[in-house]
């Protein structure tokens, strides 16, 4: 971890590690394998919502700029680290939505490290780097309504729910895909928190 710790970014509690390419797989065991997958992915709260392969992870869901930073303007992928022990990731990604935009994704790797307060300084530090370093104005971030616990922690980094829809973010190309979330129009809580 020290030899990264140049392009690290500080917050009040944990620190944003920029994710390798041999952090891949543990990224997605978090993501899709592990006890928090529950809360956003797959039976029983989301019978629709399929669980990713690693190979489909890699290919639809986190291309390898994300762990490599060759596309900064693009996204980025973060080791959330408490302690010297990573806790979570968390990533920006920017290739599908209008200039100055950010959409935010984030999951810690089991549930003694939720509730602690690390995913919204996580949601709080990245924000305040993608503004002053990438030149962001307008984060997103798309939860399911019915996942109160991060909805409350996104509120706390200062997000608000939009009234717009996603498909006033989206750049053209990408409204068939994304345009009604991860959990349809009804049922995805699209949040935003602006710095005009
Ligand atoms: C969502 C997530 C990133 C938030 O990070 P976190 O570090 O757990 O968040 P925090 O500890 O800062 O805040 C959680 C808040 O939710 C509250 N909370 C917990 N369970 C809740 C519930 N069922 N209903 C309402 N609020 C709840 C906590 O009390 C806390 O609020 P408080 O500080 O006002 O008491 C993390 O919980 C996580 O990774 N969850 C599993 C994966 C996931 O859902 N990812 C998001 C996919 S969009």
């Amino acid at each position: 971890m020290e030899q990264r710790e140049e392009e690290s970014v500080k917050g009040q509690k944990v620190v944003l590690v920029p994710a390798e390419l041999n952090d891949r797989r543990r990224v997605y065991e978090w993501c899709f394998q592990s006890e928090t997958t529950k809360s956003h992915t797959g039976p029983p709260d989301y019978p629709e919502k399929s669980i990713a392969s690693y190979e489909e992870f890699c290919a639809e869901y986190y291309e390898e700029y994300f762990f490599t930073g060759a596309k900064p303007e693009d996204g980025r992928g973060y080791l959330i680290v408490y302690e010297d022990t990573a806790v979570g990731f968390i990533s920006y990604s920017s290739f599908h939505v209008k200039a100055g935009i950010a959409e935010l994704d984030i999951w810690m790797d089991s549930e003694a490290n939720c509730g602690m307060g690390f995913g919204t300084d996580a949601i709080l530090i990245l924000s305040e780097f993608l503004n002053r370093a990438n030149g962001i104005s307008e984060l997103i971030i798309a939860p399911a309504m019915q996942n109160k616990r991060a909805v409350r922690s996104y509120e706390k980094a200062g997000f608000t729910h939009s009234a717009k829809a996603m498909v006033d973010f989206l750049e053209t190309n990408y409204v068939a895909l994304y345009g009604s979330g991860d959990y349809g129009l009804e049922e995805t809580a699209l949040m935003a928190k602006s710095f005009h």
